[in-house]
């Protein structure tokens, strides 16, 4: 983990709210997993807390990482209006990523994301698709304006997308794309999924019992590092016990957190 003021590559609106940013920086040298983020600092003297924002994409020949946001409140929005040439305080990489070890060669692996929760799965895609894995990504989001990256994806697998308007794709939402899927593929080797409580509940339903299955959560973080506990979960096994989001997660295998 590294502070550095990275350099701003580019910022790019990618669709209404939504931002690509490529940063450079030494830190990129530390980006190993997939699923991890990154703690950036807000532009703005009177916003103190950090917004924590997953990997994208990460070059190492090039030193850049790209990550993906929604401008929702005050913090993304003074983010989203830096511009390239600028440089902003990120601190990481942070948290612990997806596990992607049992993955071999054409095995059938699912990636299941909603809305702004998608993001993380393209860097793991692109590590899926360097072991030659068969991929099958399932995307939700609420409206056709909100989808991107759809080339991006459909160039490393098989890509479903579901709207909850049904103005594109699939009417519904990714709990469907599931049901079709293992349709075509009923036993999946993996399973991966980054979004909404909805979307990932509906993922450990759907696969209860099964071996590798992996959630990244999302909670409300403050110091990022694991020392204020202001991101806790609950354990499956022991209620009693707290998990932090930030540094045992953010990815948990199903089964281990309270969802
Ligand atoms: P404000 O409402 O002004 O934020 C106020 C406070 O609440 C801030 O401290 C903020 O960090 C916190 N907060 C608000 N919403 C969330 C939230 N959903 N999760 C965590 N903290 C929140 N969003 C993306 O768009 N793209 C991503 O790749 C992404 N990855 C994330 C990875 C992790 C591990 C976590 C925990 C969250 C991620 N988020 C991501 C959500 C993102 O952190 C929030 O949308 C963002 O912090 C909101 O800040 P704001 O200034 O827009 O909102
Ligand atoms: Fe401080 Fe997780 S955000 S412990």
């Amino acid at each position: 983990m590294k502070q550095e003021m990275m350099l701003i590559e580019s910022q790019i609106e990618l669709a209404p709210r939504i931002f690509e940013l490529t940063l450079k920086g030494e830190l990129v040298e530390q980006m190993e997993t997939s699923g991890q983020f990154v703690h950036i600092r807000v532009p703005r003297s009177d916003l103190l807390l950090r917004r924590p924002i997953s990997l994208a994409e990460v070059n190492h020949e090039e030193s850049t990482c790209k990550v993906i946001y929604r401008v929702d409140g005050c913090g993304t929005r003074a983010i989203s209006e830096l511009v390239k040439g600028q440089e902003i305080d990120v601190l990481g990489p942070l948290g612990n990523g997806f596990t992607t070890d049992f993955v071999k060669e054409d095995d059938v692996i699912f990636v299941v994301g909603g809305g702004i929760g998608v993001p993380p799965l393209y860097e793991l895609g692109k590590r899926l698709k360097d072991k030659k894995a068969k991929l099958v990504f399932l995307q939700g989001f609420g409206t056709k304006d909100a989808i991107f990256y759809e080339k991006e994806f459909s160039e490393l697998g098989m890509l479903m997308i579901a709207t909850d308007d049904g103005s594109y794709g699939y009417k519904g939402h990714t709990g469907h794309l599931i049901e079709k899927a293992l349709k075509i593929y009923p036993n999946p080797t993996g399973v991966f999924a980054c979004g909404p409580t909805g979307l990932l509940r509906a993922v450990e339903g759907a696969f209860s019992d099964h071996p590798h299955v992996y959630l990244s959560m999302e909670e409300r973080m403050a110091c990022g590092v694991g020392a204020c506990y202001a991101c806790v979960c609950q354990s499956k096994e022991d209620p009693t016990v707290n998990k932090k989001v930030c540094d045992e997660g953010p990815v948990f295998k199903s089964g281990e957190v309270i969802i």
